[in-house]
């Protein structure tokens, strides 16, 4: 099949009846900010395919799927190879304009807590928080390369922030220290990637109000400002994700005002 042609047959007709040009995959949609993401992409058009763990559980997602036709719900939980296999098999040679590596834990408190220091759970934070987001993007990193926009968002913490990091007390270690591998692996993946015209980029939402905030916020730092609403910060993060260009993505982590962070 010409390329041309090839590339109109993967377009969807929207709810409006215009083309969805846009294919975005989302992982952890089911609640917080992947559930927002989802939403707010489904609204805007595109076509989502929104990923997570148990679908079947997936109340808010499903009726977003009912609603609206360019959206389609499949199981991916990020630390399973065999999920994560499974989804790249059935989309290969679909192109996925954005994929965004949502998926995230905190991890409980006494794990991640001097004195009480646990094996089982620094690999379950490091597994889903870091290497869930490089496995799924190398599962799919064909996809992306095959789409228009060609890029790769995670969405990664200040809390992985070696300089904002420095000095504070009481802090939960393996989720910082996820985040930090999360941002250099996701470094390493956007220098492979480069010549290929993908840019992979890092996104810190700073704090919205979620079960993972809520359970930050309780745990670690009570006392401070509120956080945001999901549909605000989505919308600043979807504006920035529109906007970022190679530039941007290797000159830091990216927050939602569109300045940088460091490392
Ligand atoms: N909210 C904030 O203030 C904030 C700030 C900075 C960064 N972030 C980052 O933003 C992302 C989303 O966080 P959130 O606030 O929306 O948290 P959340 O409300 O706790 O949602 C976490 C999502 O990740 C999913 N997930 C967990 N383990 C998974 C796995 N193994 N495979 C697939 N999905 C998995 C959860 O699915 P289940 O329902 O199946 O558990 C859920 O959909 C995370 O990466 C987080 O670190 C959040």
């Amino acid at each position: 099949m010409k390329p041309v042609i090839a590339a109109l047959c993967v377009l969807v007709t929207s709810a409006a009846g215009g083309a969805r040009a846009t294919t975005v995959l989302i992982t952890g949609s089911d609640r917080g900010l992947g559930l927002e993401f989802a939403r707010q992409y489904a609204a805007r058009g595109d076509t989502v395919i929104a990923t997570c763990r148990h679908p079947e559980k997936a109340a808010g997602l499903q009726a977003l799927a009912s609603a609206n036709k360019g959206v389609v719900v499949e199981k991916l939980d990020v630390s399973d190879d065999a999920d994560i296999k499974s989804l790249a098999a059935r989309y290969k040679a679909r192109p996925i304009d954005i994929l965004i590596n949502n998926a995230g834990v905190l991890g409980a408190h006494e794990d991640q807590t001097l004195g009480t220091f646990s094996r089982k759970g620094f690999h379950e934070v490091m597994d889903v928080n870091s290497f869930g987001a490089l496995a799924v993007s190398e599962a799919l990193r064909e996809n992306v390369i095959a789409s228009t926009q060609k890029k790769i968002i995670a969405i990664t913490s200040g809390a992985g922030s070696i300089t904002l990091a420095g000095g504070k007390p009481r802090r939960p270690y393996y989720y910082q220290m996820s985040k930090a591998a999360l941002d250099m692996g996701m470094r390493s993946l956007g220098a492979d990637l480069k010549s290929q015209g993908v840019v992979v980029a890092l996104v810190a939402p700073g704090g919205v109000d979620t079960e993972m905030n809520a359970a930050f916020r309780s745990d670690y730092m009570s006392g401070t400002s509120p956080p945001a609403k999901p549909a605000e910060a989505i919308a600043k993060m979807m504006a920035l994700i529109d906007r970022l260009d190679q530039a941007k993505a290797e000159s830091g982590i990216n927050v939602l005002d569109g300045t940088i962070i460091p490392w």
